[in-house]
């Protein structure tokens, strides 16, 4: 036999010396949900071993994090219902908690980047990302809605601004918004290809943001749509964004694939919450062992061509893999 793969996989040394993937904590972002609250930490029935922080608990995460070798965070905002209206009027607001966070934190950690999300829902008493009348999700009366946003959390320091509304056009208006109000450094990762997927359920639960009535189906893509993901990134990469985005990852590790070949941005993965719990949930049931089951989920996304990935295994992944920096 002059051909036997298996030569190449005899010793630990061999097989790391040709390994073509490496995934690294400074590849990772790590998703952390915020609140108001006096308790430093909530659990989430359906994200195990996640929690809601509020400030305190917040810097002590980080504080954790930064020490794993991860340096890239993105925040949700758990709004109480007393804030939301049809028009997100409170995702602007001085008196907003989020936006204040967002300052004591760039103040508390320098060294650390910050990504928001920019859409209506954690904001919306109608529970959509964008702004709706008679049942329909409104485009073009969403925008200014989004620009607003987008320019009072780069003005409380977000370095990157994350747009997760699907809105038509919401990119070229947000970095116009941002670059006549002297912003033009603030980045925008666009979520590129945001599938109407199941997997966003816990998600959901942890912000209860989930739409009062219809589903996201009008502005978030077909499940069944992999082109459509091209068109998108067309777009995207002609309004400006600095990065593009899959989401989810798991069920969509062709569409990665397909913008990594097709654009010269660096691409980003989100591996969201249902694909957090569906893993969870297997491990602690002991059906599959999660510290190899989930490096491997992860390596799938990099393999497939993301640059970097969100995810919620963050401090968990930079635990085992210290090393890699
Ligand atoms: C809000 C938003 C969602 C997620 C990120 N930003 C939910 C949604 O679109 O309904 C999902 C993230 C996750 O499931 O981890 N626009």
């Amino acid at each position: 036999m002059l051909n036997r793969p298996r030569r190449n996989r005899k010793h630990p040394a061999i097989r790391q010396m040709i390994e073509e993937t490496v995934l690294r904590p400074s590849n990772l972002i790590y998703p952390l949900f915020v609140t108001n609250s006096d308790v430093e930490k909530e659990a989430i029935d359906s994200l195990p071993d996640l929690y809601r922080w509020n400030y305190n608990g917040l810097c002590r995460e980080i504080e954790e994090s930064i020490n794993l070798g991860l340096r890239t965070f993105v925040l949700f905002p758990v709004i109480p219902d007393e804030f939301k209206d049809k028009t997100a009027t409170y995702s602007y607001a001085e008196s907003n908690f989020y936006l204040d966070i967002i300052h004591k934190l760039k103040t508390e950690f320098p060294g650390i980047v910050l990504m928001s999300d920019v859409a209506m829902d954690p904001y919306s008493s109608d529970g959509h990302d964008g702004f709706v009348q008679n049942g329909k999700i409104l485009n073009d009366k969403t925008l200014p809605i989004l620009g607003k946003m987008a320019v009072a959390q780069a003005q409380a320091g977000i370095d990157i601004i994350g747009p997760s509304d699907m809105m038509d056009g919401r990119v070229a208006f947000i970095r116009e918004q941002l670059d006549i109000n002297e912003m033009d450094e603030v980045s925008i990762m666009s979520y590129t290809a945001k599938y109407a997927s199941a997997y966003y359920g816990p998600f959901r639960d942890a912000l209860d943001s989930a739409p009062k009535a219809g589903d996201k189906k009008t502005y978030q893509m077909n499940p069944a749509n992999k082109k459509e993901a091209l068109r998108e990134a067309e777009l995207d990469e002609m309004e400006g964004a600095d990065f593009l985005m899959v989401k989810p990852a798991l069920c969509y590790l062709d569409v990665i694939h397909s913008l990594k070949e097709y654009s010269s941005l660096p691409i980003a993965a989100y591996n969201v919450s249902g694909e957090y719990a569906m893993l969870k949930a297997a491990c602690q049931n002991g059906w599959l062992d999660y510290n190899t089951a989930m490096p491997e989920m992860l390596l799938s996304m990099r393999r497939a061509g993301a640059d970097s990935i969100l995810t919620y295994f963050a401090k968990d992944y930079a635990r085992l893999h210290k090393d890699l920096k």
